[in-house]
């Protein structure tokens, strides 16, 4: 079977990116990816390409080469799904904030939402890939709502979890480790598995292409996420206990990391992962081994989480006890608000969790972040609901110049590790600033030695005092 025609539902950060690498290899199909947020749409079809809604290195090239030709934007969700033959499902999976599983399951009601507006809209037969993250055993939720409440029509259901990651999308999609597509043990799933490695297939390496059960493939992702997180906390835990005895946490990660079977990556201890995914993969981890009464898995996963939790916490209480157990009225500077560099998303960022502690002290933070907007950045602080709106416009504001944010602070944290950080003219920044001054380097990205000769105070997450 081969696609002519493919619907996406979710122009998010997996939606358009993914679509638009789909797009550009396969100029033969047709893709629609649809959204009901219309600006976001209407951000996607901006001409000027700086406004896309999502930012990720390269991904304007690719917009600019397939937009209009066989790659669409649109808010016609129905007609997508109509006139489609394969249907990615690729909306937002969040963590439940009510009832049954409230702050752990995964809420599926957008999921449920475009399960029943296929089902409603189909007349022919259609393949239905799961490609947001989803709980182990969703795709028999989803068929269950297809095979009632449909028009006599056939779905296969297949899995086939993302596994990019924001701020490198654009390659990971391009050179992936893997493509995993799980589907059901019968003539017509392994049609439908066929169909979409066929599409994969016009990039990607036959031996990259790895098909499972369903469940297999959902499972799949969510441990993926869980290993990389833990790594993430492991190494960080090890930060802590480097900072107390003298060692450096960079230089344990590259002896341990040389080790083959442990491997360097993810091993860079930070002020805690965030992202959109990490924290609420894990969160669905341990509900779903809770409902299967497997408590000893479930705490196991869930330490994970609170080593993390622990790690943004210390690094903020760090801040007011070096600064003479007072942050109140001092100006502290924070280059970075973004999760990860190379992104414009902040969701679930460390900076989040940072700032909320220090405002907690009264602290009057500046944010500089080169990709994150101010909106944003009030966004994030407003969702907490730890104080008024107005009160957090007016301890914390937000510039386009780093070195106005550093001007009179008390104390810079790097929050995000933006390259260009490194390339500021640091005795500029020191002379501009109140002294002592004091550098807390959550990333690990700067050289203590030339700082400390200019005369800053600099601590960097998981170097000791020797
Ligand atoms: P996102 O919030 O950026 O985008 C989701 C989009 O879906 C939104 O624009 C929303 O308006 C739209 N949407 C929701 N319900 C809809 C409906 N009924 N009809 C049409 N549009 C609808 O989310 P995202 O970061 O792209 O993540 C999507 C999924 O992919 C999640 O399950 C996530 O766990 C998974 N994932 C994300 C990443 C990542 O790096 N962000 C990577 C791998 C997997
Ligand atoms: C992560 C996974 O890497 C992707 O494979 C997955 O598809 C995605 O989640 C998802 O399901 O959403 P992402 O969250 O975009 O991707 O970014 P990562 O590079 O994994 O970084 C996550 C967080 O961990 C960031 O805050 C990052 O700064 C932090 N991190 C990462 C560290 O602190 N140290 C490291 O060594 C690596």
């Amino acid at each position: 079977m081969n696609i002519n025609n493919i619907c996406c539902i979710g122009a998010g950060y997996v939606g358009g990116p993914t679509m638009a690498v789909i797009a550009q290899k396969c100029p033969h199909i047709k893709v629609t990816v649809v959204d009901i947020n219309k600006s976001r749409i209407d951000a996607w079809n901006n001409d000027d390409l700086t406004q896309l809604p999502v930012f990720e290195p390269g991904l304007d090239n690719i917009i600019k080469n397939t937009r209009g030709e066989n790659l669409f934007f649109s808010t016609e969700v129905e007609k997508a799904i109509d006139e489609a033959e394969m249907i990615f499902i690729s909306v937002n999976t969040p963590t439940k904030t009510y009832g049954k599983g409230k702050g752990m399951a995964a809420d599926l009601k957008y999921i449920e939402l475009c399960a029943r507006q296929i089902a409603k809209v189909s007349k022919s037969s259609k393949i239905v890939v799961e490609k947001s993250t989803l709980p182990v055993r969703t795709a028999s939720t989803i068929k269950s709502i297809l095979d009632n409440t449909g028009n006599d029509v056939r779905f296969q259901i297949l899995s086939n979890p993302e596994f990019l990651a924001e701020g490198t999308a654009v390659n990971d999609l391009l050179f992936p480790d893997r493509v995993l597509i799980g589907g059901e043990n019968t003539s017509d799933g392994e049609r439908a598995i066929q169909a979409l490695v066929n599409i994969y297939a016009n990039w990607v390496p036959n031996d990259s292409i790895l098909t499972t059960n369903v469940w297999s493939s959902e499972l799949s992702k969510l441990t993926a996420n869980a290993f990389l997180a833990q790594r993430v906390s492991s190494i960080n835990a090890i930060s802590e206990i480097c900072e107390k005895t003298g060692a450096d946490v960079n230089e344990v990660a590259k002896a341990i990391g040389m080790d083959s079977r442990i491997g360097s990556k993810f091993l860079k201890a930070s002020v805690g992962f965030g992202g959109s995914c990490f924290q609420k993969d894990i969160l669905n981890l341990v509900y779903i081994a809770k409902s299967y009464g497997l408590d000893e898995v479930a705490n196991y996963w869930e330490q994970v989480i609170i080593m993390n939790e622990h790690q943004k916490q210390r690094f903020s209480d760090n801040i007011v006890q070096t600064l003479y157990n007072t942050v109140s009225g001092k100006k502290i500077t924070f280059l970075g608000w973004a999760f990860k560099k190379d992104t414009n998303d902040t969701r679930e960022s460390a900076a989040i969790k940072v700032a909320d502690n220090l405002l907690n002290e009264q602290a009057q933070i500046v944010v500089y972040d080169p990709k994150v907007s101010e909106k944003s950045i009030y966004e994030d602080l407003d969702y907490l609901k730890t104080r008024s709106i107005e009160e957090n416009r007016k301890l914390l504001s937000t510039t386009n110049d780093p070195y106005l944010a550093c001007k009179d602070s008390h104390g810079i944290a790097i929050l995000t590790e933006w390259e260009e950080f490194t390339t500021y003219n640091w005795k500029k920044i020191y002379d501009l600033m109140q002294k002592p001054a004091f550098i807390f380097d959550g990333r690990g990205i700067l050289d203590k030695k030339p700082l400390e000769d200019i005369g800053f105070v600099y601590y960097k997450i998981g170097s000791g005092t020797e």
